[in-house]
């Protein structure tokens, strides 16, 4: 049932492509986003003042994400948080809020939780669930179900990547209802979306330096993760994965706090991966994190630089290049997170440990 594989995580990270395709399909309907189950009307979606995220672990990385693409699409405000932290402090919620709440089980008590504190205060909740009939979808007013398939290895992988897709339609959804986009640019954005995942088998297809670097790497206690715009939390989602499936102390930054702190942990020989933004997308990031790769550098750092095959500046200084196809800014991270992916899963392998169970944690956390 592995699929030939030696672990079912090896099996969910190969399957991404499907995933993305498999949440996508049908929710394009006449150039109109349609949602699973949807008991918020047309118009309550449209009077929706602001947005709110809640959600853990993966799940909050992919919320996380979503703000980028949902704030430049409705312009409404959009906060991200910790369900954890949501449900114990006063979150400010009324009829016009939207709480988007992201759970591959859709029984994590703490986004549960979180869920009917919202519904308490009379806010909508909209559940991105892969699990059917799950609780968070039951008790929400609105569904999106990720198609992505059971997820066995209890590293969040391809669910990841189809929450991050599922966010995005609820985002066009909005922005649709709200008038903030027309019919052709949904449909060009959802066709773009629909396209990634050929650029996401690409990048399956090109795994094999990045295991070799791994297994090179596999004895390391120490790796940061750097990352601006949509790709700080791809590099904390990268650190989240090498610590829990690698017991390897793991940081992911913004790589705009660099001085603010964390560069003092920068020293000789310790691996640093660099998650770039697109020289030409997001020139003036591009060229910052040149800057940042070259401070690291001056203090030793090994630095591992995901970024676009033709990126020449960041190949010219990375010790370690790692390229990915060019592709929209907001769709980056459906491509930069797959290395991240593979390094953890390789480096947990070469340790010995059992990449599909890691040590001390469930699935589905049921308790707080
Ligand atoms: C990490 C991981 C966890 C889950 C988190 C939320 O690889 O799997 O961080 O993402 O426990 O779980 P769900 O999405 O089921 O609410």
């Amino acid at each position: 049932e592995k699929g030939g594989y030696d672990y079912f995580m090896l099996k969910e990270i190969a399957e991404q492509p499907e995933a993305l395709t498999n949440t996508l399909l049908g929710h394009l309907r006449d150039g109109r986003i349609v949602l699973d189950e949807q008991r918020i009307s047309d118009d309550d979606l449209r009077d929706v003042t602001k947005v709110f995220v809640v959600a853990c672990g993966t799940a909050y990385h992919a919320g996380l994400l979503s703000k980028y693409a949902i704030e430049h699409w409705t312009r409404l405000p959009v906060e991200v948080e910790l369900a954890s932290e949501f449900r114990y402090r006063d979150p400010v919620l009324d009829r016009s809020t939207l709480v988007v709440a992201i759970s591959q089980s859709g029984e994590t008590a703490d986004t549960l939780e979180a869920v009917r504190h919202a519904k308490d205060q009379n806010a909508r909740v909209l559940a991105i669930c892969n699990t059917n009939g799950a609780q968070i979808p039951r008790e929400s007013d609105a569904v999106l179900y990720t198609h992505a398939g059971p997820e066995i290895g209890v590293a969040s992988t391809k669910c990841f990547l189809a929450q991050i897709v599922a966010a995005y339609l609820v985002g066009l959804a909005l922005a649709q209802a709200r008038g903030t986009k027309f019919t052709d640019e949904v449909t060009r954005e959802f066709y773009e979306m629909e396209a990634a995942a050929a650029a996401v088998q690409d990048m399956l297809d090109s795994m094999e330096p990045v295991r070799e670097l791994a297994r090179h790497m596999a004895d390391r206690d120490t790796v940061l993760f750097l990352g601006r715009h949509v790709g700080y939390p791809v590099a904390l989602e990268g650190a989240l994965k090498l610590k829990e499936l690698a017991y390897i102390h793991a940081e992911g930054f913004a790589a705009g706090e660099l001085k603010h702190g964390p560069i003092a942990l920068i020293e000789s020989g310790l691996p640093v991966f660099v998650v770039m933004p697109s020289p030409e997308g997001r020139a003036v990031l591009h060229s910052k994190m040149v800057s940042n790769i070259r401070e690291i550098q001056a203090r030793g750092a090994e630095t591992i630089v995901i970024a676009e095959t033709d990126d020449e500046a960041a190949r010219a200084v990375a010790d370690h290049f790692i390229p990915i196809p060019r592709i929209s800014t907001l769709l980056q991270p459906l491509v930069s997170t797959i290395p991240l992916q593979v390094f953890a899963a390789t480096v947990a392998d070469e340790r010995g440990y059992d990449v599909d169970k890691p040590r001390n944690l469930a699935k589905s956390v049921t308790v707080e």
